[in-house]
């Protein structure tokens, strides 16, 4: 009797030596070294280069790893154009996933290693080019000075500041690789077909949108403001439980436990408490009270808790990041990661065609259309 694994939960498709995720311990790690470490001592650029390559590079191997992102990070006008035509008339990640899918026609790299460190670079400057465009501000060209998340930041507001440069990079450090979650491993059927590595970024960059994925960040900031104030939250959880509504930023295939990264998120949160933004202050009070209810209701009972993306949102509005993109941002943050998987498990293919379970009718007589009343 065949056994059905319904969305292929706790199957092994593959093996790794990218990215350990403890979903019973609340452990992650990136080749071998904890998210903590790397989220506290680290910077996006070194994770982008130990999850390409595997080894945490020496300095000049740095140096020249940042040197190409800063010289890859222009686009073709024609990109530019697509990214103002799109923005506004469809949601973000949309416009994302065609904006991207335009550069490999002005591409020409030897390797998927070398179009991975474009693809890393450029897919920044798209998502910042987005958000210029949704405010109806001009497209601002990529600085060939500053580090990722600086350049980021300046190209999205035209101006930027250290201490959000800082909080950023954290946060993209956390977003950068999570084992064969749904958009990588979208990206990996892809590449089990030898299609090429733009192609399976936009497998995934169109798999990451979905807001049981990627997209519950901006999900969980918007029931978030739809709470108003600390006060409803009980009510407010209360409701859409009986209702059986998913409270986004919670729940995870993988993670029975709290997930690490909301932690490290959690407590940049905290510090959002004392911030001169009264907005921002409350938009955190009631993300802590969320937590408290559905911990204490689903937590230990259910196995459901915070994930990476329930904290995020009211930590990107306060870098004045709006919310929709917020999906994008973590696209960006995660092109490292789906790069280093497609690299790996390009150099042991093997195409990926699970089976399905037919459960339809078989040898049914054909009828003309005249005889079919
Ligand atoms: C990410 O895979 C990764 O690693 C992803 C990610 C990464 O870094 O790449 O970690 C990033 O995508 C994090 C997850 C973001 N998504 C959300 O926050 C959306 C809300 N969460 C749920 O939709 C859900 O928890 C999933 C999709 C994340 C996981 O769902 P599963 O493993 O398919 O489990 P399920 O939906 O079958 O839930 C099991 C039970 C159900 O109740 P019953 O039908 O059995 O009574 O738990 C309930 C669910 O209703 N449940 C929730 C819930 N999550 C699960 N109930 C209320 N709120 C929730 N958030």
């Amino acid at each position: 009797m065949e056994e059905l694994h319904l969305g292929l939960e706790g199957i092994y498709f593959n093996e790794s030596k990218i990215c350990l995720v403890d979903g019973v311990q609340g452990k992650l790690y990136y080749r071998g070294y904890s998210i903590e470490d790397l989220a506290e001592k680290s910077n996006f650029e070194e994770v982008c280069y130990l999850l390409l390559y595997g080894s945490l590079p020496r300095r000049e191997e740095l140096e020249r790893f940042k040197e190409k992102m800063r010289k890859r990070r222009g686009l073709n006008e024609k990109t530019v154009e697509l990214i103002f035509e799109g923005a506004g008339k469809e949601h973000a990640m949309s416009t994302l996933r065609t904006a991207f899918s335009s550069i490999s026609a002005y591409e020409n790299y030897d390797d998927d290693y070398e179009r991975s460190i474009s693809i890393i670079s450029k897919i920044s400057t798209i998502v910042a080019a987005i958000g210029r465009a949704m405010k109806k501000k001009e497209y601002v060209e990529p600085s060939s000075e500053l580090d990722h998340a600086e350049n980021f930041l300046y190209m999205l507001n035209g101006t930027y500041n250290k201490e959000s440069a800082k909080v950023l990079d954290k946060m993209m450090i956390l977003h950068a690789e999570h084992s064969s979650n749904a958009s990588t491993f979208a990206s990996l059927v892809s590449t089990s077909t030898l299609s090429d590595i733009y192609s399976s970024i936009v497998s995934a960059i169109s798999t990451l949108k979905g807001p049981l994925h990627g997209g519950a960040d901006e999900a969980a900031l918007r029931m978030i403001y739809e709470i108003k104030s600390p006060e409803n939250a009980e009510k407010y959880v209360e409701e859409a439980l009986k209702d059986k509504k998913k409270i986004m930023g919670f729940g995870h295939r993988v993670y029975k436990t709290y997930d690490p990264r909301a932690k490290v998120i959690k407590s940049t949160l905290l510090g959002l408490l004392n911030s001169g933004d009264e907005e921002v202050k409350n938009l955190a009070a009631i993300a802590l009270e969320v937590e408290k209810i559905m911990v204490n209701k689903l937590g230990k009972s259910h196995g459901i808790w915070p994930n990476v993306d329930f904290f995020s949102g009211p930590v990107y509005r306060s870098m004045d990041i709006p919310p929709e993109l917020f999906t994008p941002i973590f696209a960006m943050s995660r092109s490292p990661g789906w790069c280093a998987h497609i690299i790996e498990y390009s150099a042991n293919n093997k195409l990926i065609r699970p089976l399905e379970k037919y459960t339809g009718e078989i040898g049914l007589e054909y009828k003309s259309i005249d005889e079919r009343g």
